[in-house]
């Protein structure tokens, strides 16, 4: 309500100058609060995954048995126990400075990133554009971020009591053929501070990244990432989840190939999906013909396809985190219903404000009763 009133005023600066403001309100009030640092506890979580094993089931797959036991006191997942089920995304913290402000918000867990090697600054600006008639953005970043190392250090402080993820990725300047060098550089210096590492092999603004999604490609980076974990685990008493984030531009055949290798390995989890390089629909906004990924409620439809479709070929109990267009409460359910134990909100934020985080859980909460 609040959020609706501001956000023509918001929507006055540009993109980033607007999240600059909004972020500099949040950590004012941050300063000043004193309200718990916890965020929302999912009351309903226990029911809700009993109804999405039903909800879920009759769509044909199924989410709730890999959420295992839940109920007030949270979602089991990986191992992790999730507040509740609404996340932030990857890319609106990249370098982990609003961990707190934003958990204060109510997400139950936190992606920070990506996070690459070395710190590198993006492409030029304009990079980020508004698509208000269609409640979409459109994102050429980059990748800009402070580099692993810095991020990581300032992970260390940080007093948010939600699940915290690091996105990891590559330099643009990295050869492609060594990768997997910068993913694993990038895993040790994360790996203590980081409850769960989700691996970016999806993000279209890194030339050539895209195509880590190949079989051929995928799959060495893949074990190079679980062995080095091996490594890791003893050394810090803790083994860190590791989940694969994909692209909605995935071909059913590459759903199918991506699949066979994530069952063979011992990966954790799928973040599905990330911003699309389609215009999937016809957009009204000006904008629409910038070069980048294309975020919001234009996306929700090719994501969920995506989500359904590698929920149907992991089978019921292997996690998926489901992201993509949740820009209302009624998205979520659906992309909930199409087999995601957790969602991510991204793009949603900015239109709807941080409101949604806790009408989607509502929403999630609803599904126990209506169904
Ligand atoms: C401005 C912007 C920056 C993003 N940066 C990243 C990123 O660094 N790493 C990543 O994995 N995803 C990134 N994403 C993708 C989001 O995490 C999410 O997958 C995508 O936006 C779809 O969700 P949404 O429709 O709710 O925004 C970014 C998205 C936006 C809009």
């Amino acid at each position: 309500m609040l959020y609706g009133l501001i956000r023509p005023w918001l929507f006055g600066f540009d993109p980033h100058r607007a999240q600059a403001v909004a972020m500099a309100a949040l950590r004012m009030r941050n300063a000043f609060a004193r309200d718990a640092l916890a965020p929302y506890l999912d009351a309903g979580a226990e029911a809700t995954g009993s109804v999405g094993a039903g909800a879920v089931g009759s769509a044909g797959a199924g989410a709730a048995g890999a959420a295992g036991p839940a109920g007030p006191a949270g979602i089991q997942l990986m191992g992790l126990r999730f507040p509740n089920r609404v996340g932030l995304a990857a890319g609106f913290d990249k370098n982990g400075y609003d961990v707190d402000p934003l958990g204060r918000l109510g997400f139950g867990f936190i992606e920070v990133g990506t996070v690459t090697p070395r710190p590198q600054a993006g492409n030029p600006r304009p990079n980020l554009f508004r698509l208000v008639p269609d409640e979409a953005l459109i994102n050429r970043l980059g990748f800009n971020n402070e580099g692993a190392a810095a991020i990581a250090q300032r992970l260390e402080s940080r007093r948010y009591a939600g699940v915290l993820g690091v996105n990891i990725g590559k330099n643009f300047d990295t050869p492609l053929e060594k990768s997997v060098d910068d993913y694993a550089s990038c895993l040790r210096t994360v790996y203590g501070v980081a409850d769960y590492v989700t691996i970016n092999v999806s993000s279209p603004n890194t030339p050539g990244l895209r195509g880590l999604q190949d079989p051929g490609a995928l799959r060495p980076l893949l074990l190079e990432l679980v062995n080095l974990r091996e490594q890791l685990q003893p050394v810090h008493s803790k083994r860190v989840p590791l989940l694969v984030k994909l692209s909605p531009d995935l071909t059913d055949e590459h759903v199918a190939s991506v699949s066979r290798e994530l069952r063979e390995l011992p990966v954790d989890g799928i973040v599905a999906t990330n911003t699309t390089i389609s215009r999937p629909q016809p957009l009204k906004s000006a904008a629409a013909t910038e070069t980048g990924g294309l975020s919001g409620r234009p996306l929700h439809s090719r994501s969920v396809t995506v989500l359904r479709s590698l929920r149907a070929a992991m089978g019921a109990d292997f996690p998926i985190i489901g992201v993509g267009g949740i820009v209302s409460a009624e998205l979520g359910a659906a992309t909930r219903k199409a087999g995601a134990d957790l969602l991510q909100l991204y793009t949603g934020l900015i239109y709807q404000g941080p409101a949604l985080i806790r009408e989607v859980l509502d929403e999630l909460t609803g599904m126990l009763t209506t169904h």
